[in-house]
């Protein structure tokens, strides 16, 4: 029924191996070829079965006809099985759909040894799609993430990732890789996971950024992706216990420095990860008003945002005007956010609400030189500032933290041995899919989620 056009000369003895799709998207029409991979769907119309055949790298459509779709395996195939199909590939007859508009014409198949999957009662489609609420879906992680809009999501972190590596390769920042179990902390002891260390107290590392500092008299601009552990004892779409923390720590820059630097790592990594057809076909799918984010970001100070706030009547999480000193919280960092609609730079926060690190500001010293990065639909995404170079008034900040500096005395000497202007940011993975993949929660956005309750798988 297919014009013999489309076929191509069959190699009968040695039909290549070939992954579902090539890296940059296009199929092996034409050819013989032999396949592996998993039943993603399977369809049976009169004589014939239709296999959409699944490997991690695409999806094809197999066709099997005559006695191929008459054995006792084909009539009781299952979803999940793994198998090998050999046979031509061809271009889809007009008026039919297949993704990437082919199909395989099978003329042999082997079900992988051990690789059928269960059936009945136990089958995939029974326990994953039947039972949708989010807490099963959960504990089935392991079996959703085959599914495909689950698996873009994963597709894209992957592509970032690199994208960040490439981006920081491009501006000469070194990689480095902090301890996660430390002695110290970062960003307050209320989110400290404690444990015992040979008898001694320490810590799941709340940030890789006070070793990043150490890192630049060796080393220059240092980054890491290193995973950053929090107990938040909220429950809310953005708050992970473990996540992907990408970190980065510039020697000799000022505060505009660090915010140029920003914008234009975020517009790069965006700009690498969409040049992948394959990637930014499953972003536009997930998020089709997808922009890429105009420079310069609108900057915006603190106090103008507690200002804007007002005139909004957006209250405070006491339900009253905002006012200065005021921590902006997630629901009215997001109301403004949403509203603006476009990549913010909220910078110069007061110092008491602030970490203790944080360089302050020479014009206005109720203020620190920070900057926190806010995306339309998700709120905060990066975190980030200047940090104090002189070692009194370092010491001065440990005290009003109420912070032993015994530990810190690493972190100390940094002020000691030829102290530097420099500052640094951490971005958190998830939350950046979560703005470009267009996901409600951050839970979606990594493999396996952690969070208060949930440990497992
Ligand atoms: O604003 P944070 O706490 O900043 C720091 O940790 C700095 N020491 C980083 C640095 O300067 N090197 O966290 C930075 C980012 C946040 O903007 C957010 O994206 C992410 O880390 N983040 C979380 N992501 C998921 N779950 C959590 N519980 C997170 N806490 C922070």
């Amino acid at each position: 029924s297919l014009p013999m056009s489309e076929k191509i000369k069959l190699d009968e003895k040695d039909p290549v191996k070939v992954k579902l799709r090539k890296a940059d998207g296009s199929g092996d029409k034409g050819t013989r070829v032999r396949v592996h991979g998993r039943v993603h769907r399977e369809r049976k119309q009169k004589d014939v079965l239709f296999i959409t055949l699944r490997d991690g790298y695409g999806f094809l459509q197999c066709v099997l006809t005559g006695d191929l779709a008459r054995t006792y395996d084909a009539l009781t195939l299952t979803r999940e099985t793994s198998m090998e199909i050999f046979g031509e590939m061809w271009e889809v007859p007009a008026g039919a759909h297949a993704p990437d508009n082919r199909e395989l014409h099978a003329d042999y198949y082997i079900i992988t040894r051990k690789g059928k999957a269960a059936g009945g009662e136990d089958a995939i489609t029974n326990k994953v799609q039947a039972k949708g609420d989010v807490q099963t879906l959960l504990d089935l992680r392991h079996l959703t993430l085959r599914g495909e809009k689950v698996s873009a999501v994963m597709f894209v972190r992957d592509a970032v990732e690199f994208a960040f590596h490439q981006t920081y390769k491009e501006h000469r920042l070194r990689k480095v890789s902090p301890p996660a179990l430390v002695q110290t902390q970062v960003e307050g002891g209320a989110t400290l996971f404690k444990f015992d260390y040979y008898g001694e107290e320490a810590f799941l590392t709340q940030s890789s950024q006070l070793y990043l500092e150490t890192c630049l008299p060796s080393m220059g601009d240092v980054y890491c992706i290193e995973k950053s552990f929090r107990a938040e004892k909220s429950l809310t779409r953005r708050h992970l216990s473990e996540y992907t923390h990408i970190e980065a720590e510039l020697d000799y820059i000022t505060f505009d420095n660090l915010l140029d630097h920003i914008e234009r790592t975020v517009v790069r990594v965006l700009e690498i990860t969409m040049s992948d057809p394959v990637i930014a076909a499953y972003i536009k799918e997930m998020n089709p008003e997808f922009q890429m984010p105009e420079m310069p970001f609108k900057r915006m100070k603190y106090s103008d945002a507690i200002e804007w706030l007002k005139e909004h009547n957006i209250p405070n999480e006491e339900g009253e005007p905002h006012k200065f000193g005021d921590d902006i919280a997630e629901a009215a960092e997001r109301r403004m956010t949403d509203i603006i609609n476009r990549p913010i730079f909220l910078t110069h926060f007061p110092v008491e609400i602030k970490a203790f690190y944080m360089q302050k500001d020479p014009n206005d010293t109720r203020v620190t030189e920070s900057v926190d990065m806010l995306m339309p639909g998700v709120g905060e995404i990066v975190g980030g500032s200047m940090r104090m170079d002189d070692y009194d008034e370092l010491m001065g900040a440990y005290e009003r933290e109420g912070i032993d500096p015994e530990p810190y005395y690493w972190y100390t000497d940094q002020r000691k041995y030829g102290s530097s202007p420099h500052g640094g940011y951490g971005l958190g993975l998830e939350r950046f899919l979560a703005w470009l993949c267009k996901q409600h929660t951050v839970r979606d956005c990594c493999l396996y989620p952690r969070y208060m309750g949930r440990c497992t798988p």
